[in-house]
């Protein structure tokens, strides 16, 4: 089932994801929801904070148009190691029409539980390490305007705010 994706400023996207104690059929039922909502919006991440569940879990999927897909799932996902730095262009399907330019960790190991409950740790760079934090900042309630200059956080809150209040009178 396609869910809706929560809009910034949505206070819900404040909030912390919760431990995932075990995988359940609702959780299971949960990842292909996201899956689903991911795919359709389109986008290449999606944390559960997105659709108004405060879990700690986010799915990836980095795989260009033309290639088969390769859906990731992290559950209760930690960042183990930072190195180096890259800025990336990014969007995020909670900032509908805003891409702008964050800076993140050029490298990164992250451990996390899979879909089927098994811990894996994984080596990332690149578009991937950048999606990784991004969703992994989802799931703490930090969100891409807190990685921008004043200015452009200024502006982006702005235009977000105009673009829910115009919205809400439609
Ligand atoms: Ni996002």
């Amino acid at each position: 089932m396609i869910r809706t994706i929560l809009h910034y400023p949505d206070k819900r996207l404040r909030e912390r994801g919760e431990r995932v104690e075990a995988i359940t059929p609702e959780i299971q039922q949960l990842i292909d929801d996201m899956a689903e909502t991911m795919y359709a919006a389109p986008g290449v991440g999606l944390a559960a904070t997105q659709i108004g569940e405060a879990l700690q879990l986010f799915i990836v999927d980095i795989a260009d148009e033309n290639e088969p897909s390769d859906l990731r799932v992290f559950i209760n996902p930690e960042i183990l190691e930072r190195e180096g730095d890259i800025t990336w262009q990014e969007g995020c399907l909670s900032f509908p029409g805003v891409q702008e330019e964050v800076e993140r960790a050029a490298h990164v190991r992250v451990r996390a539980q899979g879909r089927d409950g098994k811990s894996f740790e994984l080596e990332a760079e690149g578009l991937l390490a950048v999606a990784i934090q991004h969703e992994y900042d989802h799931l703490q309630g930090v969100l891409m305007i807190d990685h921008m200059g004043p200015l452009k956080k200024r502006l982006t809150h702005r235009k977000m705010v105009k673009r829910a209040e115009e919205q809400a009178s439609t």
